[in-house]
């Protein structure tokens, strides 16, 4: 396959799943769970994930763009979460040479007025480079700790901020919480039906780690368009590192555990891609 562009997995009846990158093994077991399912989809890569590895963007982007080329089935690589004004910045103005195709601009902790001017010049910038621009209205919970679960977003002001930002994609804050480790959250479905109805743009669900498969589904039957995850990955690679090392204490060479973590991230991948294809 050719490396796919987002823009072309978003929208029409369905939901795309978009699943969170931070080793090598994450995109590799991504693209491998994907291929097993027979299913598009997206690797994402978070200015967190950036951070962490010493702020090689275009590093580990050329390595979710080789993965995703390599996969069976339609894949595309886009910058997550990206709260720096200066790495976004950077993103769209290498954004040929980085071949990506899509962003999100994550301002939801700016006052909502810097929201609207920063994700604007943002989105327009990033059209004018070919990218499909996702932002966040409401706070979603959960991400560093420091956001409360109980916010929502309200559809009037969500349709004054599209219109206004002309972003491609908005994330809303529905019910969802990140980097929960059970799926145990409750989506406002009405509210997500709602937003639904008066958004002219795909609506994308964050924190869906902690939604169970059936509360998921409902989101996409009430018009979710791309399911963002992260932590349930984290949840199986990590748990097939521990059980692999405190069976074995004399191991020294990473690839022998890291299989089986990568093996994971592609069960819990393939497993999803299933249940929602
Ligand atoms: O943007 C990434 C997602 O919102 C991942 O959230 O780690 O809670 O699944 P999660
Ligand atoms: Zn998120």
């Amino acid at each position: 396959m050719t490396l796919a562009r987002t823009g072309d997995l978003v929208g029409g009846t369905g939901a795309v799943l978009a699943f969170n990158v931070i080793t090598l093994e994450h995109a590799e077991g991504i693209a491998d769970g994907l291929s097993a399912a027979g299913v598009p989809g997206i690797l994402q890569v978070s200015e967190n994930a950036v951070r962490f590895h010493g702020g090689r963007m275009a590093a580990l982007v050329a390595a979710c763009r080789e993965v995703a080329a390599a996969a069976d089935v339609p894949v595309s690589v886009h910058l997550d979460h990206v709260q720096d004004l200066a790495l976004a910045r950077q993103v769209v103005a290498e954004a040929g040479r980085l071949d990506i195709s899509s962003l999100m601009v994550d301002a939801a902790h700016l006052p909502y007025e810097e929201n609207v001017a920063t994700t604007a010049e943002l989105a327009a910038a990033g059209h004018a480079q070919g990218l499909w621009v996702e932002a966040e209205l409401g706070e979603i919970g959960g991400k560093d700790g420091a956001h409360a679960p109980g916010v929502r977003t309200d559809p009037d002001e969500a349709a004054s901020f599209v219109e206004r930002t002309g972003v491609d994609g908005l994330a809303v804050a529905v019910g969802s919480s990140h980097a929960m480790t059970t799926a145990t959250a409750r989506l406002d479905h009405d509210l997500i039906a709602r937003l639904a109805e008066r958004l002219p743009v795909p609506l994308v669900l964050h924190g869906s780690s902690g939604v169970p498969v059936d509360g998921l589904r409902a989101a996409v039957a009430a018009g979710i368009r791309k399911i963002n995850v992260g932590t349930a990955l984290n949840v199986g690679y990590t748990a097939q590192v521990r059980s692999y090392l405190a069976g074995d204490d004399k191991v020294t060479d990473p690839r022998k555990y890291l299989a089986g973590a990568r093996d994971a991230v592609r069960d819990t991948v393939r497993d999803l891609a299933g249940a929602l294809a």
